[in-house]
């Protein structure tokens, strides 16, 4: 039995997944913010090129790779998919253990498959300069890199408490030439609104948002990438899922639990939607496959938040989309799985949860800073403390003994996250944990619709 199994460039996928194709349901549209009308495409065309905004409501099951991305895919995919033997046997499971490792983007996470798409969609549309968010500094780096492959410029605004505790994703962002700014930042109408208000705020996703969305429509030749949440975001995703279940045929396996964390639900849609496809249509061999998404207790989206329409940032700039939200003003406790401080969820993620065919539950930081060190010591990789949630809720899988085979995805390394572990290990970590009294006041904010 081989430890990794190993895929050729060939076998990179050549389509992209549109899970669209295959819902048993209709998706509620996103609405414009003023008129609370079904938004019409033209209306995202100031933010995104014209083919992401078809890509966003395209009902076609399996969209082309054009050979420039899947050029560009060649340097770091296919990714490996590795049984994690040492894992299994410090838990004594009788259940096998995979996980995609998607930290050896070079970049270091998942983020790269969207951005390297992204990029060159813009590019093809003249685009010269993007602008973005960034949590834990991942996807910003992965923007940077993928705006060098196609010759654009990048502006990154990055959530102030990572901008400090993760210091090192900044220059990495630098090196491959970007502009990074702490957000909440004086630069923006935003910013400056929320500065005024509280002028030590944290920053949040939402807040960095509504920065990086101003200023691509208020720049010329500029757009706005965003690095989750969003159909096409998941969509290029799913090259995860695709190359995992070939990996799985080869080595004559058949996984029963999918397991990705969710932030705003990219990597979990890229490893499970492939396998999801079968559930929905109640067909093929993953037809009765368990797939769990995992979030932090300090920003319990999935399983604390109100299923409703709600702004995708905090200035209320973005179209409202209908998913789990925590409300648009939860400004998340600063925990150190910064990539997963988001107050929604993806449209597509929050459907298939209210309709049960996914589960959701919710870790506390320690546990999961535990479940990060049992995986380095037994694998010998630091785990990005936002995948580790999925390792966390791996292990406690696996610990039920059933015999059943697990794949979680390895959505990034750690790193640059050493500042945490650091700080874990000399037990200077707070859980923060999030209560409905807690969300009280943003969930009351939520607009009626
Ligand atoms: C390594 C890693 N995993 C997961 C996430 C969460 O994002 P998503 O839910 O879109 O995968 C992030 C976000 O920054 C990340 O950096």
């Amino acid at each position: 039995m081989n430890k990794k199994i190993i895929l050729e460039e060939t076998d990179i996928p050549q389509f992209f997944y549109n899970i669209q194709a295959d819902l048993p349901f209709e998706l509620e549209p996103p609405l414009n913010p003023g008129t609370k009308k079904a938004l019409e495409p033209k209306e995202l065309e100031a933010i995104f090129p014209k083919e992401i905004i078809k890509q966003e409501i395209s009902k076609e099951r399996f969209i082309e790779i054009p050979e420039e991305i899947f050029n560009a895919y060649r340097i770091y995919r296919p990714t490996p998919l590795v049984r994690a033997e040492r894992l299994e046997k410090a838990l004594k499971t009788n259940c096998k253990i995979y996980f995609k490792n998607e930290s050896v983007s070079p970049v270091g996470s998942h983020k790269l498959n969207t951005a390297i798409a992204q990029v060159y969609y813009n590019k093809k549309e003249g685009t010269k300069f993007l602008t973005t968010e960034t949590g834990a500094g991942q996807w910003g780096c992965a923007l940077s890199f993928a705006c060098n492959i196609f010759n654009l410029g990048c502006k990154v605004y990055m959530v102030k408490c990572s901008y400090e505790q993760k210091p090192f994703r900044k220059s990495v962002m630098k090196m491959f030439g970007a502009e990074v700014i702490a957000s909440p930042s004086e630069k923006t109408n935003s910013g400056r609104n929320i500065l005024k208000e509280n002028p030590n705020c944290p920053g949040s996703l939402g807040i960095a948002i509504s920065e990086a969305v101003e200023e691509a429509v208020k720049s010329k030749n500029t757009k706005y990438a965003l690095g989750s949440v969003l159909n096409h975001v998941l969509l290029h995703q799913t090259i995860i899922g695709q190359e995992a279940i070939k990996q799985l045929d080869k080595a004559g396996e058949k996984v029963d639990t999918i397991i990705g964390c969710v932030g705003g639900g990219s990597n979990f849609a890229g490893l499970c939607f492939p396998f999801l496809k079968d559930k929905l249509t109640g067909n093929g061999k993953y037809k009765d496959i368990l797939a769990i998404a995992v979030e932090p207790e300090s920003c319990p989206s999935l399983t604390k938040g109100r299923y409703e329409y709600d702004f995708g940032d905090t200035a209320g700039l973005t179209p409202l989309i209908k998913m789990y939200t925590l409300g648009s003003s939860f400004i998340p406790p600063a925990i150190h799985a910064a990539g997963l401080r988001y107050h929604g969820m993806s449209p597509l993620i929050s459907k298939l949860c209210e309709k049960g065919y996914i589960q959701a539950r919710a870790y506390k930081q320690s546990e999961v800073f535990e479940a990060s060190l049992l995986f380095a010591r037994t694998e010998g990789i630091i785990p990005a403390v936002e995948s580790s949630h999925a390792i966390k809720a791996a292990i406690e899988e696996a610990k039920k003994n059933n015999g059943k085979t697990i794949v979680f995805n390895l959505s990034g390394h750690g790193f640059l996250d050493l500042s945490s572990y650091e700080a874990y290990m000399e037990g200077k970590l707070k859980d923060i944990p999030v209560t409905y009294k807690d969300l009280e006041k943003s969930l009351n904010k939520i607009p009626k619709i």
